[in-house]
């Protein structure tokens, strides 16, 4: 569809003929993304709306398609939706261009055809992965293209079921003039992509970048535009990965999948709870307790670690890894204030074992126990569980699903579990298994029951 090129102010919407500095509009600086402007047609059905009684609209039972990995397949909200447009985000070199060869792998080997556009990879070198990744279907089709009218075409002869596009930031169009990886480019290209989908029921997986820089455009420009925003995390150092919902149309976003990367690519991790754990056959140690964690349906038990030393410096440092930097200076101040730890002239170091990330406030209680363990070097039972959210009165929230928390914590052998008295009320002591449940209101009382 031939169009206009105009330039719209990402601020106030304001049109200008060409690319300027400065939106001549509202005076923003730098906000002038170039776009296509379909030229419009009026077609019958646009002069006689149909709108629908909403009783009158199909709930036929949309087919999806398994990527042939559970874990993926429950993040997704149960396999792929055709014609939706799926993107996935994540750093360099975390894997995600292995991920979805694998899954080109299964969905072909499934009998249908896949197209796995790269942009950035020789057909040769996605060849190589493909070996060791045992991909050698003839369903699955390489296309090495970034000119998006030559992968419209592709996508129109071939007529696949599902086209991965690794990655968004390499593909061009051509009456655009703007660089690939530029804010136009990338949403023109996932625009143009969408109507493609939409048209011919094919399932889309966009591969977006992440980076620090700033210097391509991020796939946050395409959140708002795709149905599916998945994020591939963990360490590139260390193996496991996992892979979180951040939006999802037709499913929950609290879904995460667990993976491991091996020498012949992703594994599925299906029962990872105990994966963020240390074992240690010495027995306990201090600043390290475990929290069952709860992100999505399925609960994890994550270590959580502290480190409390004397300042060298003058200003004493605080690091955070895993676990959100500004509870942990919120935690501190409330150990400081609330129960009189002086902890004004130490350090302060906290993570959460093998390269997960925790976002929930149920955390805040194992940072807490965690910190005071370390600062009187007194540990806590290792088969003691702990999990709430701490106030700024130092009080102790009750904390979401936590009888699903508890069964797993049983399930892995631990024998208590520290929860907010809140909490308590609502707990059903039979169908917990084998686990003594403890509660506390404020923090003071929690600390002192990890730590008797
Ligand atoms: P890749 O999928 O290329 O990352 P992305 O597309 O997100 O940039 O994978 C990156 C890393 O994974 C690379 O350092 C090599 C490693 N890897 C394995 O360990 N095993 C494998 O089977 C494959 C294919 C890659
Ligand atoms: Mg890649």
């Amino acid at each position: 569809m031939a169009g206009k090129i105009h330039f719209f102010c990402q601020e106030c919407g304001h049109r200008a003929p060409r690319w300027m500095g400065r939106c001549p509009e509202c005076g923003a600086w730098n906000t002038l993304v170039e776009e296509v402007t379909p030229s419009r047609r009026v077609s019958p059905s646009a002069a006689f709306p149909s709108a629908l009684p909403i009783t009158q609209v199909s709930l036929d039972y949309e087919e999806r398609l398994s990527t042939g990995m559970a874990e993926l397949d429950r993040v997704l909200g149960g396999g792929i939706v055709p014609a939706s447009l799926v993107l996935i985000g994540g750093d360099p070199g975390i894997g995600k261009s292995t991920l979805l060869l694998q899954v080109a792998r299964n969905v072909a080997e499934g009998g249908r055809p896949v197209l796995y556009v790269t942009g950035e990879e020789s057909a040769r070198q996605v060849r190589m992965r493909a070996a060791r990744l045992k991909a050698s279907s003839p369903m699955l089709y390489l296309l090495p293209e970034t000119d998006l009218e030559a992968v419209e075409r592709a996508i129109r002869s071939l007529n696949p079921s599902l086209v991965v596009v690794d990655s968004i930031q390499t593909m061009v169009k051509g009456d655009l003039s703007s660089a690939p990886g530029s804010v136009g480019q990338v949403r023109e290209c996932a625009a143009c992509l969408m109507r493609l989908a939409k048209a011919t029921g094919v399932a889309v997986f966009l591969v977006g970048h992440v980076t620090k820089e700033g210097v391509l455009a991020g796939p946050r420009v395409l959140e708002h535009m795709v149905d599916v925003v998945l994020y591939f995390e963990g360490e590139r150092h260390q193996a496991y990965r996992l892979l979180r919902g951040v939006k999802n149309r037709f499913g929950s976003t609290n879904e995460i999948g667990v993976f491991e990367m091996r020498e012949e690519g992703l594994h599925e991790v299906a029962n990872p709870s105990s994966l963020f754990m240390v074992r240690r056959p010495g027995g306990a140690v201090a600043g390290a307790v475990v929290v069952p964690t709860l992100e999505g349906t399925r609960p994890l038990l994550v270590e959580i670690q502290a480190l409390v030393a004397p300042s060298t410096y003058g200003q004493p440092r605080r690091m955070a890894a895993g676990v959100d930097y500004n509870r942990l200076v919120l935690i501190l101040a409330v150990l400081e204030k609330r129960l009189g730890l002086h902890l004004g002239n130490y350090d302060a170091y906290v993570s959460a074992v093998g390269g997960v990330r925790l976002q929930e406030p149920a955390v805040d209680l194992g940072i807490a126990v965690a910190l005071a363990s370390s600062f009187r070097d007194w540990p806590v039972d290792c088969r003691l569980a702990v999990a709430g959210e701490v106030g700024l009165t130092g009080e102790l929230r009750p904390v979401s699903g936590v009888a699903r928390r508890i069964r797993e914590a049983a399930q892995l052998g631990f024998t208590r579990c520290l929860v907010p008295r809140a909490n308590c009320e609502e707990l059903d002591a039979a169908r917990l298994g084998s686990i003594t449940v403890l509660g506390a209101d404020t923090l003071a009382e929690a600390i002192d029951l990890a730590l008797e």
